[in-house]
């Protein structure tokens, strides 16, 4: 069932379990991450990133979402994942995401405050839940500069009562893009923050985020996980061992079919790290 974000995290953020959310990119993830959610008993929330948007538009990635979600039998959220174009924004509204993320992290906390108050603004007329950040989740891909801009306690504060967002990604350590779950978290950081704002709390960069801090942050006030990367990775070590191991094939459904159960199997596993099976 499609539902939105707001209605899950609530929930979740004070309870010991925190909603999985993950990249997708193509029809055929979706489906698995879907899959994986169903077997689980868990509820989960489906991203399209920018570049997920580049490569199959709003529309189309609002229809593969919102079908999957209407037929699942867990509950499940269409979020549009840092936007940071509001244009984009609102053709997501329209598209019928139920969830969105403006992502004015490269902008002044004034500049930020601002434009999340007028999608907030908007979203409300809706129904349609608005994720935002405060400091800044860096990136450490290959040949990629982190720039990541820890999380101010106070920032938050001020940001939360001002903007009134359902969930607030925060920056404790993580970045986005990593191959190894190496990130540090800052959990006397996480701790500042919490006391300081009471509202959901949502961590980017999960792919590296060590299996036990994965665990250990789902109690605390977080109440959305997202993971990205490590699913593109298994996906793609699976197709080429798929090729390498039948040379004959030439069918991409089967391909595909075969290799999505890769993404299915580590969509289990982190939701068994974040203990939502049986939360749906
Ligand atoms: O917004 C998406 C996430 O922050 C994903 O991060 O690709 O490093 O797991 P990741
Ligand atoms: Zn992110």
């Amino acid at each position: 069932m499609l539902v939105t974000l707001k209605e899950l995290v609530q929930v979740a953020y004070k309870s010991d379990y925190a909603i999985p959310a993950f990249n997708i990119h193509t029809y055929e993830d979706a489906v698995a991450i879907v899959k994986g959610a169903e077997e689980m008993r868990s509820p989960v929330i489906l991203m399209a990133s920018p570049s997920a948007i580049r490569h199959l538009g709003i529309r189309i990635a609002a229809c593969i979402m919102n079908e999957l979600a209407e037929n699942a039998k867990v509950p499940v959220v269409s979020h549009l994942d840092h936007a940071t174009d509001l244009d984009v924004i609102f053709k997501a509204m329209k598209a019928g995401f139920t969830s969105v993320m403006f992502d004015g992290s490269n902008l002044s906390f004034d500049e930020n405050v601002e434009k999340t108050k007028l999608v907030v603004k908007v979203a409300r007329a809706f129904g349609i839940s608005v994720e935002a950040e405060i400091g800044r989740v860096g990136r450490s891909e290959e040949g990629e500069e982190a720039t990541q801009i820890l999380t101010e306690p106070d920032a938050a504060k001020k940001f939360f009562e001002l903007t009134q967002v359902d969930a607030l990604a925060v920056a404790v350590g993580t970045a986005h893009g990593m191959q190894k779950q190496e990130a540090q978290i800052d959990f006397e950081r996480v701790q500042q923050i919490q006391s300081a704002a009471d509202v959901p709390l949502v961590l980017h960069g999960s792919s590296g985020v060590p299996d036990e801090d994965l665990t250990k942050i789902s109690k605390m006030n977080f109440g959305k996980i997202n993971i990205g990367t490590v699913l593109k990775t298994v996906y793609v070590e699976r197709i080429r061992k798929i090729l390498q191991d039948q040379p004959q094939l030439k069918d991409q459904i089967k391909l595909l079919e075969e290799a999505s159960k890769a993404v299915t199997e580590m969509v289990k596993h982190k939701i068994s790290l974040l203990n939502s099976a049986g939360r749906a």
